[in-house]
């Protein structure tokens, strides 16, 4: 048992799709969530920012005294994963967990997958796919537009511009026929009703938030490191600006108002370590 809080990161609000599906899951744990809206999108940078920007959420979380890590982020997880190897908890990302789920998922074995520029150029969801099952056939498209939509929370599923913009993007997807699609990066889920829409029924959509809370789950049963029984969890949401829109709409997505658990940090400031203060448990 271990009563560490599970610490989740994403460049803004993807990632909390990853935390809706952990407090469905496992109310018990604690979590401490750290969205990089000060520095939203990730989707667009070099490796070398990422390389920086994912040390520093990295070492945020475990300032948190967190015992697991999951970069809730689909760009850091493909563009580099070595920073997620190098922590000294255990530490994923999303792409190995929804690669898995989507080899599973498919009959025709087309896959498409979507994601931010980054990743799409990173290569590492199909290297991932291929590597599980070599006769597979992977289609790719890269999404920036889609991250802008939620950040801004153009999420409704009659808004006619996140319509066009979807329409536009999967199309040729559409077109190739896959029977799969992998939202490779954690924002997309809060467009799920919009590209089910225009995928059609027949198209099994993999939520990499979701691949990522399962890969969680699995990991502490492993590790036997579930908090103990009776906790009830406490969520501590982190941002690095704008604390008002983001506690609109995760509330909006989560269900829960989260105003009172949200506070803003700066990363660039050393961050006090773990027991420093009291606010995560
Ligand atoms: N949600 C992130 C991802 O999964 C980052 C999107 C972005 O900031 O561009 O890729």
């Amino acid at each position: 048992m271990d009563g560490r809080p599970i610490g989740v990161f994403d460049s803004g609000l993807g990632g909390l799709t990853v935390v809706r599906q952990l407090l469905r899951r496992l109310p018990g744990e604690n979590i401490v969530y750290f969205g990089d809206t000060g520095r939203v999108p990730y989707g667009n940078r070099s490796r070398k920012i990422l390389h920086k920007y994912a040390r520093q959420d990295c070492s945020f979380l475990r300032s948190k005294g967190v015992k697991l890590i999951i970069a809730a982020c689909g760009t850091v997880s493909s563009v580099v994963p070595r920073v997620l190897e190098e922590q000294p908890v255990p530490a994923f990302g999303v792409v190995k967990p929804a690669a898995a789920a989507a080899v599973r998922a498919t009959r025709s074995g087309r896959i498409g997958v979507l994601g931010t520029s980054a990743t799409i150029h990173a290569g590492a969801f199909r290297r991932c796919l291929l590597q599980l099952n070599p006769q597979v056939q992977v289609f790719e498209k890269e999404c920036p537009l889609f991250v802008a939509l939620v950040e801004n929370g153009w999420i409704g599923r009659e808004d006619e511009v996140t319509r066009l913009t979807a329409r536009r993007y999967l199309e040729p997807l559409r077109e190739q026929g896959v029977d799969t699609l992998i939202l490779g990066c954690t924002h997309f889920p809060l467009l799920t009703d919009i590209i089910a829409d225009i995928m059609g029924g027949g198209v099994t959509l993999i939520d990499s938030g979701q691949a990522a809370a399962d890969a969680c789950v699995e990991r502490l049963a492993q590790d036997n490191t579930f908090a103990p029984p009776g906790n009830s969890g406490r969520c501590h949401f982190y941002v690095s600006d704008q604390p008002e829109g983001f506690s609109k709409i995760a509330g909006m997505f989560l269900g829960q108002a989260i105003g009172e658990h949200l506070h803003t940090v700066d990363l660039e400031l050393p961050a006090p370590m773990a027991g420093e203060d009291d606010e995560t448990g």
